[in-house]
């Protein structure tokens, strides 16, 4: 499905009960809503599951490729008031957590509850904004192939890239699949997001935090110190998985997000 969301081409996935609860799924840096597709077929028929591709991500529009964090959190908004929802469950992996976070401090009544994956509430340190200088600088010289395959080994387990898994092959093709210019402007956008950690303890959402046990981008330190911040937390590590937690262990990554969702309901 489609809408047209700040003048701009969204593309997006729906699937239960129009009436049920809503869970927004907001996929990592540079995927798409495909990533979700586990989690959206476990899904019980009394949610309204919807997973969309951010802005220059997936089917939807590239545009211009400047983007901000806050530009993604205007789309998700206008997602929710095209799909008449006034409030969600917002999942959001590493970069959709980043855009959680965002659009629950600015706008903490369209959240019903938080689910927090392989992300962090921390802007980027100066060596996290030089790196990704480095990168747009590599891609505009010598396209996206070397950041794409640099990328991979910190995605998955060594395990799991060993055995080259489903779930491998179908990030790198979407990743491949992204447009440089979005790539380049996704990374400044994720080089220029706020801190949003002193918001942590306003946040009153029930949320589940979910990091995988050797994620190296956003280590379970990062989902401890969100934990101790959070009024209302809990925190799930996922063996045997790296920072696509839900990918590489989808029984127990869903195990965790079913349980919380009945909670929620
Ligand atoms: C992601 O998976 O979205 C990225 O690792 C986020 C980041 O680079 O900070």
């Amino acid at each position: 499905m489609e809408a047209i969301l700040n003048g701009h081409r969204c593309h997006y996935t729906e699937r239960g009960s129009g009436n049920g609860l809503p869970v927004v799924f907001i996929h990592g840096f540079p995927f798409s809503r495909a990533t979700w597709e586990a989690q959206l077929e476990a899904l019980p028929e009394n949610i309204r599951a919807i997973a969309y591709d951010v802005r220059g991500h997936g089917k939807s529009a590239v545009g211009d490729g400047h983007y901000t964090i806050e530009l993604f959190v205007d789309d998700l908004l206008a997602l929710l008031d095209h799909l008449k929802i006034d409030a969600a469950v917002l999942c959001g992996l590493s970069m959709g957590g980043y855009i959680a976070l965002r659009a629950t401090e600015r706008e903490p009544g369209r959240v019903r509850a938080l689910v927090l994956c392989d992300t962090q509430s921390a802007a980027d340190s100066d060596a996290a904004k030089l790196g990704r200088a480095g990168a747009i600088r590599q891609i505009q010289t010598s396209g996206t192939a070397a950041f794409v395959d640099g990328l991979l080994p910190k995605l998955f387990t060594a395990e799991s890239i060993r055995s080259e898994t489903g779930a491998v092959e179908l990030i790198r093709r979407m990743m491949r699949a992204t447009d440089a210019l979005a790539i380049t402007g996704t990374l400044l956008a994720l080089a220029c997001r706020i801190d949003t950690t002193a918001a942590l303890a306003d946040m009153h959402q029930p949320a589940l935090l979910m990091f995988g046990e050797e994620d190296p981008i956003t280590p379970p330190d990062a989902g401890r110190q969100m934990l101790a911040a959070l009024p209302h937390a809990t925190l799930e590590l996922i063996p045997r998985a790296a920072h696509v937690s839900n990918l590489e262990n989808p029984a127990d990554f869903n195990r965790h997000l079913l349980s919380f969702l009945a909670q929620t309901a």
